[in-house]
């Protein structure tokens, strides 16, 4: 799997206003468990090691602390504080990742990625110096204009997702750009610094749990699982 050695950055220092209620959904339970130590689990089941970077909120990181010693859950895993932004939160946890490496920046609120999966990444990331998971809409799209509406055409358009996976220069120096509103992920940081993005096929199910709606979805299905696990 390479020659690199693999870090994650999976980034949980979001408030989750769009759910609504005062826990942000990172630390919301599914089938037992938190949906960021489903999301960390992942990334611990892989069959090569990854150095992890969790980021909380300063406010969330003591909770979060004294759930682990608890429930027997280790920290074997830095811990940089959030920033006000998803992109502040990714340019501090970038201080913490060595030079030479790959990285898989991810949501924490994407608990349904597979093992399989971030091992395509992975590779994908490392040769190609960046890779980001794209899959096609199944609606039909349009954009809005004021009281106006155009349809787009389907099939030129793709909704991202994480993990996207960088050569540590390439993320490193992409982040050296300083804050722009329309950053929204690390592929836009990236291209903005002036490198072409390598899409690759994304996971349909690797939902991004933002909506209650999407949390009763996780609930079902990671659910299910872990019943099926006790089997
Ligand atoms: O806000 P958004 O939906 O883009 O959040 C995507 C991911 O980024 C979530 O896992 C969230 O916790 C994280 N995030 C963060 N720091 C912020 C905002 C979001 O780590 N300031």
């Amino acid at each position: 799997m390479g020659e690199r050695k693999k870090y994650a950055i999976i980034v949980a220092a979001g408030s989750g206003t769009r759910m609504g209620g005062d826990t942000p959904k990172q630390f919301l339970s599914i089938g037992g468990k938190p949906i960021l130590r489903h999301t960390i689990e992942q990334f611990l089941s892989l069959s090569f090691p990854v150095g992890i970077i969790v980021v909380l909120s300063p406010e969330k990181k003591a909770w979060w602390k004294q759930y682990c010693t608890d429930t027997g859950f280790l920290e074997r895993y830095a811990v940089p504080s959030g920033g006000i932004t998803r992109f502040h939160s990714v340019s501090n946890a970038l201080q913490y990742l060595p030079d030479d490496t790959v990285v898989a920046i991810h949501d924490g609120v994407r608990p349904f990625v597979t093992t399989e999966f971030l091992e395509k990444m992975f590779a994908a990331g490392e040769e190609m110096g960046n890779a980001v998971p794209a899959c096609p809409p199944v609606e039909t799209v349009r954009e809005v204009s004021g009281p106006e509406s155009y349809v787009l055409r389907r099939d030129d358009i793709r909704l991202i997702q994480t993990p996207q996976v960088f050569r540590s220069e390439v993320i490193k120096a992409a982040y050296k750009l300083p804050y722009d509103p329309s950053y929204t992920d690390d592929a836009s940081v990236a291209e903005a610094a002036g490198y072409r993005i390598n899409l690759v096929e994304g996971l349909r199910y690797n939902i991004k749990i933002t909506t209650p709606e999407d949390l009763e979805i996780a609930r079902l299905r990671l659910g299910k699982a872990t019943l099926a696990s006790r089997d």
